[in-house]
């Protein structure tokens, strides 16, 4: 059993809870890309803490706050009370002033961090989970410092820069804790099918010259991402992503613009990405290609998500402190070191585990 805690229980922690329950009852493992992380089924994946801090959500058992407002995921599974009441968290700069409608704050008292660190360290967590919204600067380094105290390890899914920043690394790995992050990569979303398509071309000898990765979509996370102020690093953590699988990412860095650019709220959870690229291929001349992608942008997550979940405690037994780059490589857009590409990644994740003798299926058969 992996006992996990959220932060923020929105739009992916109502995907992944449900996609748990999903999986569980019916014994299916179509969709998953690995099926098993070492001994560890996506069933082992137990959510048993939760912080948030609307009032829709804070004192809720967790199978009603999952569907609290603005929540968007639909009812896919019956779920049982789970005995999880959502705790007050703090703050900081979670809320926008923009989404103060949407995230109506609770008026219970906030945890200092030492309260926080107790609770965490009583509920006896393998992981604590970040999916707050985009911007969540202060907030994000106060639970990664909260966590890292109580030695629980962290999974930074948001576009703050703590599992790249060489001090968290350190202090996980001084507190016996494992860190993954930056960004997580949705299974098949925008930014791994960017990345596919421009390592294509930069293995068949072209150059890119101009690219764009438009997205769009209609929950609070998009909504949330039309103040431009809070995303500074989320424009440098998905152009870099895509930069990345470039000879020279950074010139191809200036060449890329990847972000947010609409929130369009009857799309909901469906995210629609216009890729384009113009390269430079065979005597200069030109090849222009554009994708339109449509997904659903929180089963990405999730589906992400529960492996990583499962490798973060795998790491953990097999005493993997710090932030281990091998292990967010394939699953963070912004991990500890740039990924040139996803099979390397996925191959260097395999050697690994193979060395810590942890098996993992399936096994994608790679070059
Ligand atoms: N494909 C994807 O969905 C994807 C990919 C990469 C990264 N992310 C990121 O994951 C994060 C979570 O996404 P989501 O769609 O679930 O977001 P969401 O908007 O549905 O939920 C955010 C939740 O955080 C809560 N919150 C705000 N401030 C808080 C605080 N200080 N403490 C505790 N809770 C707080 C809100 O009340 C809300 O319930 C976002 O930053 C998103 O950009 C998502």
């Amino acid at each position: 059993m992996i006992r996990v805690g959220i932060i923020g229980v929105g739009n992916i922690a109502s995907m992944l809870i449900q996609s748990i329950e999903y999986y569980r009852s019916t014994g299916k493992t179509s969709g998953l890309i690995h099926h098993r992380i070492g001994k560890y089924g996506i069933a082992d994946i137990n959510v048993v803490y939760a912080l948030d801090v609307s009032k829709h959500k804070v004192g809720k058992d967790l199978s009603e706050a999952i569907f609290a407002p603005p929540n968007l995921v639909p009812k896919l599974v019956d779920l049982r009370r789970t005995n999880v009441i959502v705790r007050m968290g703090k703050i900081l700069d979670g809320v926008a002033d923009h989404m103060l409608d949407d995230f109506p704050l609770s008026n219970d008292p906030e945890p200092s961090a030492d309260e926080l660190v107790r609770e965490l360290s009583d509920v006896g967590l393998d992981a604590l989970i970040n999916l707050l919204p985009v911007g969540s600067s202060k907030a994000t380094r106060f639970y990664a410092e909260v966590a890292a105290r109580a030695g629980v390890s962290f999974i930074n899914c948001i576009p703050e820069f703590i599992a790249s920043d060489e001090s968290f690394k350190a202090l996980y790995e001084s507190n016996k804790a494992t860190l993954l992050g930056d960004d997580i990569k949705g299974q098949l979303g925008a930014t791994i099918v960017h990345r596919a398509l421009a390592r294509l071309i930069a293995m068949r000898g072209g150059e890119i010259v101009e690219s764009y990765q438009l997205n769009v979509g209609g929950n609070t996370d998009f909504k949330n991402m039309l103040e431009q102020s809070r995303l500074h690093s989320k424009k440098i953590s998905k152009t870099m992503a895509v930069a990345s699988t470039q000879p020279e990412p950074h010139d191809a860095f200036n060449k890329i613009f990847a972000g947010p650019n609409g929130y369009i709220p009857f799309l909901g959870n469906t995210k629609v990405s216009y890729i384009y690229i113009k390269a430079s291929a065979f005597m200069g001349l030109p090849v222009t290609l554009d994708v339109k992608l449509v997904v659903d942008d929180k089963a990405m997550a999730s589906a992400v998500l529960v492996d990583v979940i499962r490798l973060t405690k795998v790491l953990h037994d097999s005493e993997v402190y710090g932030a281990p780059a091998w292990a967010s490589g394939p699953y963070f857009k912004h991990p500890p070191q740039p990924v040139n590409s996803d099979e390397e990644a996925l191959e260097d994740l395999y050697r690994h585990l193979d060395e810590l003798k942890v098996e993992i299926e399936p096994r994608y058969a790679l070059s």
